[in-house]
């Protein structure tokens, strides 16, 4: 039995990734995961028993804990999902950051580098480390600029997009020195089941619920690429199974949209799903607040190599996705409330008071 071993598995993009591979593929799936705030056994709840699923809690950069995972299971794969992943945690505290994304990451490439030296020939050429990072890293685009390739050079503005670009220079050496058959993905915004609630879309969906403000950063104008987490799954594997070793392949969901187009549309959905029994509309929570510092404007992906190289494209609209989406937020209210009630108020009240 193959086996891929996954990090950060209980997080938001990991978890559907490990649902989706248990489902489509016959890989045993060991999956790493720290279990910070942002990581959830409940986003694992459907496959917690399943025969293929291995979950052990730990931190990437314990080098003895993932020598001792890939002497134990060989994965001919690794997906290193595992990160602290939002951009305004990393403006209030920048240093797990610095910890995970960048020295967690050597660590990892360290111990692969050491199981990697010693395999058969043949299997040492099937490996693949496919490292997950972000479009975030090559900085802000006007609103005319042409979308991201993958040869824009890098420009972070974020001490977590930093973070991130320093972590896809590490891959990029370790292939480059070592040998290491390494696939680099930068991915827009992900939307979708299991998303923790301090990024915009689930945010605005549990706010709006409450009757609690919406808050929009700035005049709301800002742009992003959003991609169903569903279709970023299917590209990942699509990457592992034909992605060139050494290349990098971005992936978007070719739906630009600014932040009050996307409030909007979400308070729409719920005026349809969940009125409120006041019959306003949830528009009318919507409050300006100030702007996040350093804000990028604009990001967009060109997908046209990861197209004509290894023939994805996503499957789902932003029309259809982003109604799945609300649905399901609608359907699981107590993952999200079971979210509230920990740590996350402090954080909300970190973010927010002050703005
Ligand atoms: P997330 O914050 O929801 O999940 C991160 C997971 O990593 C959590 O389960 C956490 O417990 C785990 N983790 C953190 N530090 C760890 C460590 N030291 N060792 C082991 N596990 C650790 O993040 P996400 O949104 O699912 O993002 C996953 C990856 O995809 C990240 O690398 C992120 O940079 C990248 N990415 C995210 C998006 C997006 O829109 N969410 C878009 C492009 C790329
Ligand atoms: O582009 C990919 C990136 O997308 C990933 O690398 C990150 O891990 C992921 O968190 C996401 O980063 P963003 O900063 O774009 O996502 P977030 O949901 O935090 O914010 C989306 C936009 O909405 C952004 O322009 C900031 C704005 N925003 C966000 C929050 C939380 C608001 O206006 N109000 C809010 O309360």
């Amino acid at each position: 039995m193959e086996t891929i071993l996954v990090t950060g598995g209980a997080g938001f993009i990991g978890s559907n990734f490990v649902q989706d591979c248990l489902n489509v593929t016959e890989s045993r799936v060991v999956n790493l995961d720290k279990l910070t705030y942002a990581g959830n056994l409940e986003n694992l709840t459907s496959v917690k028993d399943h025969p293929r699923h291995v979950f052990v809690q730990g931190d990437i950069g314990d080098r003895p804990l993932t020598d001792k995972l890939l002497g134990q299971y060989k994965p001919s794969a690794i997906v290193n999902f595992a990160a602290e992943s939002h951009v305004d945690r990393s403006i209030h505290g920048p240093e797990e950051f610095i910890q995970t994304n960048i020295i967690g990451t050597f660590h990892l490439l360290e111990s692969v580098r050491g199981y990697w030296s010693e395999l058969p020939e043949q299997e040492k050429e099937r490996f693949r480390f496919l490292h997950v990072s972000t479009d975030e890293v090559y900085g802000s685009l006007t609103a005319e600029a042409p979308a991201f390739t993958e040869t824009n050079p890098y420009a972070p503005n974020s001490p977590y997009s930093a973070s991130k670009a320093s972590s896809d220079h590490l891959v990029r050496a370790y292939y480059h020195t070592y040998g290491i058959p390494v696939l680099t993905t930068n991915c827009s915004n992900n939307y979708g089941p299991f998303q923790f609630p301090e990024k915009l879309i689930p945010l605005i969906v549990m706010n709006a619920l409450k009757g609690q403000s919406l808050p929009i950063y700035g005049d709301g104008k800002n742009i992003r690429d959003w991609l169903y987490v569903g279709d970023h799954c299917t590209a990942i594997r699509a990457v592992l199974a034909k992605g060139s070793v050494g290349e990098v392949y971005n992936i978007g969901g070719n739906h630009e949209k600014t932040n009050l187009e996307i409030v909007h549309t979400v308070c729409d959905i719920l005026d349809e799903l969940a009125p409120d029994s006041s019959g306003a509309p949830y528009r009318r929570l919507i409050t300006f607040v100030k702007d996040r510092p350093g804000h990028d404007h604009r990001y967009a992906i060109d997908a046209t190599k990861i197209a004509g190289e290894i023939g994805w494209t996503p499957a789902e609209t932003f029309e259809s996705g982003i109604i799945k989406t609300v649905t399901w937020y609608l359907e699981n209210l107590t993952w999200a409330e079971n979210i509230a009630n920990g740590s996350y108020q402090n954080w909300i009240a970190e973010n927010y008071e002050d703005r």
